[in-house]
């Protein structure tokens, strides 16, 4: 049976020729679980050993990105011997369209190819890097960001995304904390769970919803000294309170696949950790979607030290993952292994059985094409979009510092731009952007020369460290580092202002993108002491995927913007905040530390025995350099200025099932409108383990006119007060707590009250 001719009537005939009673169409088609089982108990009864392994089998297309230790290679011979499941990175959606036909026309069963893509904060549009859009505290921004790339990214003929990344980290050294939403598990959960609604819609089989992808589960981000891909060691305690959380938002959340992550955990590799996969994920969290290796890490397993691709292949089947990612250890060995008895064909049949379903609830057996055949989207689309993005990109930027009022910049105040990412397009992008239409980005250079007249130097290297630039596939600048100061200079001199873009490239973050030294690089900051040396005011605008060690920049320069790679609408959202236009609202979601040699610094830290006193050697402290970062969890200024009164609690003692509700009032007391983010925490003063200085519970960001005055309330049950105890039991224990409320995690009011 084939498919020919018109896609969407082969399509119906298809459906015919398996299912007795025929499927309802597109657009009605709401997965439903006993016509599913129907239809895959019949296709899997006409399918080969051969043909189940290959629904296994996700590959990389011919020639696109490689980032592990293997590569595929003659894929389209493999689609037509029904030896391929899934397919991801494909540059086009020509070629998507080409495969689809192969698939469904030329082999044997016509099981159509599920279609991936790494397609992480937009597609054609792109947003901020997860980590900037984090920083605007906003799940329903982040989710009309998902459901736009998915729009995107359907019309592209792209059935699945490798997104939400939720990984948890405290290691800015990593530099996949870029892909991520920081350091805090409450609120990673609610842009898990926003990012796969998004995706996802309500249901899978409209042609613009498109499935998540968790990932990398689990634990990647918590890698020993931020290096990529590097070991996990940890208690089950944090790992069940501080790293797992997301991951569950996720799957309560409905996300159709997971991802595994390259690490091991605790000695055993994620991607064969039946503890992790089948106890955890799919026992204890409900899991029914199919779940999907990482890039070769079947494979990675043998330098591991677990054996070869044969016995790695089948202990990965064994711990319950379903799809192979690159590795072809799948479709290549596990034949072997049945025969040998390493793994049962009952195993086999269920990872074919969540592939088949995962294409079932895409509407894939409906249409092979539903995807393939929409058009690419109107200009009316593109514009909604568009302006999304400036809203993501104005919202998740930071204003870390502004002294005597330098921003925002005043009319008639001559500009001088310099800096080495103040007009690169690729690098407001950010990393992972596999589709992104360069043609939409506006640069800071460009939004800032809407503005007003403004004279532009590039000022220094991206970096002087020759080795880092072949890693990143930077090529040096022919000038010398003198002759760009030079002409930077020329510029500052005659300006009032001097607006310097620093940072990163969009290749200095992401994955294999670990950093020993955080700092700005030398030629960077060679350049910023140069241009602070004229005695100009020098705005510092961040481009990075990282927090970064600011000390000197915090001292020296008059204002910093932290904007992250933000996106297609990179310079127009910073020259609106420069000029005022938006007045800032981001608050960090990773503490920036003074000095690298503080990591982890993170605001949910215990105390120690010997908490920091100030002047005191023998307690929990550096001799050279403070404890606390530079930048604490939940910062970030405004244009204007609020105050909040002391924190109202009805009552001081509550129980089981009652709620406590604390009331703050709030004022902007500065000369603009603005918002503001208020945030709770709570700290269990005793307890039976020792627990965090505190946790984010709540927040609320609250818009208020100069002069206005909002009141605003949160409820506190005893949810918000359970933990998991040294027997990894989820539950409050009964005694005194101290409650916080602030507008970062370090610049709070607070109040105790005790749960009976
Ligand atoms: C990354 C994943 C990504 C995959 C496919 C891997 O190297 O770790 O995040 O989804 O490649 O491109």
């Amino acid at each position: 049976m084939k498919f020919t001719g018109n896609h969407r009537l082969s399509a119906l005939v298809f459906l015919a020729f398996l299912l007795p009673t025929g499927l309802s169409a597109k657009g009605s088609n709401v997965d439903k679980p006993g016509e599913r089982k129907i239809f895959i108990d019949s296709l899997m009864s006409k399918m080969t050993l051969d043909e189940k392994l290959g629904q296994l089998n996700l590959l990389a297309w011919d020639g696109s990105l490689q980032t592990g230790a293997a590569a595929n290679s003659g894929v389209s011979e493999k689609v037509k011997d029904g030896l391929v499941g899934g397919l991801f990175n494909i540059e086009s959606k020509d070629v998507r369209m080409q495969v689809q036909q192969l698939a469904v026309e030329q082999s044997r069963l016509g099981i159509p190819i599920i279609f991936a893509q790494d397609v992480i904060h937009g597609h054609r549009t792109v947003f901020p890097i997860p980590l900037g859009l984090s920083c605007s505290w906003d799940p329903e921004l982040i989710k009309q960001t998902a459901r736009a790339a998915a729009v995107e990214a359907s019309r592209d003929g792209i059935d699945w995304v490798f997104s939400p990344m939720v990984d948890v980290s405290r290691d800015p050294r990593w530099g996949r904390v870029a892909e991520g939403a920081g350091e805090d598990p409450y609120l990673g959960s609610l842009i898990a769970k926003a990012m796969v609604v998004g995706y996802q819609g309500d249901d899978m089989a409209k042609p613009d919803a498109v499935m998540a992808c968790v990932k990398h589960f689990a634990l990647y981000g918590a890698a020993e000294s931020g290096r990529d891909y590097n070991t996990v060691d940890m208690s089950e305690i944090k790992i069940f309170q501080d790293y797992l959380p997301p991951y569950q938002a996720a799957v309560d959340a409905g996300v159709g696949s997971v991802m595994t992550s390259f690490n091991d955990i605790n000695g055993v590799p994620a991607t064969s950790n039946k503890w992790l996969i089948d106890d955890v994920l799919r026992k204890d969290w409900g899991f029914s979607g199919f779940i999907a290796t990482d890039y070769t890490a079947i494979r990675e397993m043998g330098a591991h030290g677990l054996g070869d691709l044969e016995s790695c292949s089948a202990l990965a089947l064994d711990a319950g993952i379903d799809m192979d990612m690159v590795s072809e250890g799948f479709v290549n060995t596990l034949k072997t292994s049945l025969a040998s008895g390493a793994v049962t064909m009952a195993e086999i049949n269920l990872a074919c059985r969540r592939v088949l379903e995962a294409k079932y609830k895409l509407g894939l057996f409906v249409d092979p094409f539903l995807r393939l055949k929409e058009a690419d989207g109107n200009s009316l689309q593109n514009k909604r979009f568009m302006d999304l993005a400036l809203d993501a990109a104005r919202k998740s930027a930071v204003l870390l510092k502004n002294e005597n009022q330098t921003l925002p910049l005043k009319e008639g105040q001559k500009i001088a731009v310099v800096g080495p990412l103040a007009d690169s397009k690729k690098d407001a992008m950010g990393t992972w952007v596999l589709n992104g239409d360069e043609t939409r980005v506006t640069t800071v250079l460009e939004g800032l020369r809407k503005r007003s007249v403004v004279s532009y130097a590039k000022g220094a290297k991206l970096t002087d460290d020759g080795a880092m630039a072949n890693l990143i596939g930077y090529s040096m600048d022919e000038q010398s580092n003198d002759e760009l100061i030079a002409e930077a200079l020329e510029v500052a001199q005659s300006a009032d202002v001097v607006v310097a873009v620093l940072g990163e490239s969009a290749a200095m973050n992401g994955e294999a993108a670990s950093m020993a030294d955080i700092s700005l690089q030398a030629s960077q900051k060679r350049l910023l002491h140069k241009l602070v040396e004229t005695g100009k005011p020098v705005v510092l605008v961040l481009v990075t995927g990282r927090p970064v060690t600011l000390e000197w920049e915090n001292e020296n320069c008059a204002a910093i913007l932290q904007c992250w790679s933000a996106g297609s609408q990179t310079g127009n959202a910073v020259a609106d905040i420069l000029y005022g236009d938006y007045n800032p609202s981001g608050k960090l979601t990773m503490s920036f530390p003074r000095k690298v040699g503080q990591v982890p610094v993170y605001y949910s830290m215990k105390t120690t025995g010997r908490p920091f006193w100030d002047g005191v050697k023998y307690t929990s402290r550096y001799l050279d350099v403070a404890n606390s970062p530079l930048y604490p969890f939940g910062y970030g200024l405004s244009y204007t200025s609020f105050t909040m009164n002391d924190i109202q609690l009805n009552k001081t003692t509550f129980s089981e099932n009652d709620t406590l509700t604390a009331t703050v009032s709030l004022t902007n007391t500065g000369g603009m409108a603005g918002e503001e983010t208020v945030q709770l925490y709570v700290r269990d003063l005793v307890a039976t383990i020792t627990r965090p200085q505190k946790e984010l519970k709540h927040f609320q960001k609250v818009y208020l006119k100069p002069g206005e005055t909002k009141t605003i309330g949160f409820k506190i049950t005893i949810d918000d007060l359970k933990f998991y105890n040294s027997a990894l039991k989820y539950q409050a224990e009964p005694g005194e707590f101290r409650l916080e409320i602030g507008f970062n995690s370090r610049d709070i009011k607070a109040i105790n009250f005790t749960l009976e």
